[in-house]
């Protein structure tokens, strides 16, 4: 087999995981999923569920991905011989393409955005629920940004793991959260800031209810790309010194502190600007720009917001992509290059057909939904749950417990206070929050609302 890359360093694996967790789930999804589920208590619960259920399925994917060194399915095949597991490499590919496809298609919001703020479109409108519809719903536009977005994902693919991937997120990682603060500070200044910040931070633990805490551990799967054997493929990258709990918990807490500092960004000044919290996935499309264009040096704001939402989101695909390349190329013995293309091309298409649900496609309907929300919903809540499942219930249930605590202490050379209550959450605790995520995905609890 061809020598297999590895990050170079530490901090380089971490920026490249970290790269991978942020992305559209932190600053676009957890921010108006806490501002539909009425702020601090949702957040409450969704530390709980970091906690308990996603630093213990990271673990999880980390011992699978760097004990075998290998791509996800090859990795299946080493940790569970003899047993079929490995069939679930693909489900794990499909998931991976199917995200690709839909999340490609907000990214291209994104760019259009981007590009409208710098050539002054923001600016120049005062309707901006009108400037998304027509942007979304014209038949070129969603699918050339779509398009142009996976080819600057492929550029950074092509490059390999260490000239691509790792410096890519060693560079866009720190300014990330450089650019985070800024904002919050800005957001912070603003008059009656402090409402935004009792919005999400003093919780009212009776306006808990099943479906915020459902929502919760949801959010959570997706933010923390949990279930698609993502975290598994970067870890198979990992060095043998690096301890993955320390890897995992660092990914988990670096995760957590960019979606609150997201929720920093935008609640105050929601609530400064009197915008309601409310408004859903349009949040950052048509309350935000309406903000900046209320701020003094609003144009700069602008242009940086959307930026540091298109570093936050091209680290994401790179990740998604970086599954089916690891297959293509060690299970069908392409080189990277043609790895990188297979899977851009197949993305390309996919990601098209996504962006003409908004217009030409809108009446093409699967089980009642476009395209682009089977896509979201069949991976979202469907298949990323069942991969959260399977790999507990692999490390917790069918892998050998010597087999985990050897992977854990590099072989006996670091000691792991956490093996007895982390095996606890993967057999127990995991499985059945997840089961309940899932049948919360299928609608099951419908009844609740
Ligand atoms: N975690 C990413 C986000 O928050 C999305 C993602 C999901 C990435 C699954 C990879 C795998 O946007």
């Amino acid at each position: 087999m061809a020598t297999r890359g590895q990050f170079t360093t530490r901090i380089g694996a971490i920026a490249a995981t970290v790269g991978s967790a942020v992305g559209l789930g932190n600053i676009w999804r957890f921010p108006y999923e806490t501002g539909v589920h009425g702020g601090a208590a949702f957040i409450f619960i969704y530390l709980l569920c970091v906690l308990v259920m996603g630093i213990p399925v990271i673990v999880a994917e980390f011992v699978v991905g760097r004990r075998t060194h290998k791509n996800v399915c090859g990795a299946l095949r080493e940790m569970a011989p003899g047993r079929k597991f490995h069939w679930f490499s693909a489900v794990c590919i499909v998931a991976s393409i199917l995200i690709i496809s839909f999340y490609s298609v907000v990214c291209g919001w994104i760019l259009e955005y981007l590009f409208q703020a710098i050539s002054g479109g923001l600016a120049g409108t005062s309707d901006y629920s009108k400037l998304f519809g027509d942007f979304v719903s014209s038949p070129y536009r969603g699918v050339m940004w779509t398009v142009l977005f996976l080819f600057a994902n492929y550029l950074v693919l092509k490059r390999g793991l260490k000239r691509g991937i790792e410096r890519m997120a060693n560079v866009m990682m720190p300014l990330l959260f450089v650019l985070l603060v800024v904002f919050c500070v800005n957001s912070l200044m603003q008059p009656g800031a402090i409402e935004g910040i009792k919005f999400m931070f003093s919780p009212d633990f009776s306006a808990i209810t099943p479906h915020v805490a459902i929502g919760a551990m949801g959010q959570a799967f997706f933010s923390l790309s949990l279930g698609l054997s993502c975290l598994l493929t970067y870890s198979s990258y990992f060095k043998d010194s690096d301890s993955l709990v320390k890897n995992a918990v660092s990914v988990a807490l670096l995760d957590t502190m960019v979606a609150v500092l997201a929720g920093v960004m935008i609640f105050p000044a929601v609530f400064s600007y009197g915008m309601t919290p409310e408004a859903g996935p349009k949040l950052i499309f048509e309350v935000l720009p309406a903000i900046f264009g209320q701020m003094p040096g609003g144009y700069v704001l602008a242009i940086l917001f959307f930026f540091l939402l298109f570093m936050a989101s091209i680290t994401s695909t790179i990740s998604m992509s970086e599954i089916s390349i690891a297959y293509f190329s060690e299970e069908l013995k392409l080189n990277r290059n043609k790895a990188s293309l297979l899977n851009t091309v197949i993305a390309m298409v996919l990601g098209t057909l996504c962006a003409l649900s908004f217009g030409v496609m809108s009446d093409f309907k699967i089980f009642g939904m476009t395209l682009f929300d089977l896509f979201d919903y069949m991976s979202s809540n469907i298949l990323l749950p069942l991969g959260g499942i399977f790999f507990s219930v692999l490390v917790g249930w069918v892998v050998d417990k010597k087999i985990v605590a050897d992977e854990l202490s590099n072989h006996g050379k670091l000691k792991v206070g956490v093996l007895k209550p982390l095996r606890f959450c993967l057999r127990y605790v995991a499985p059945f929050t997840i089961v309940l995520v899932f049948l919360y995905g299928l609608g099951v609890f419908e009844f609740l609302k």
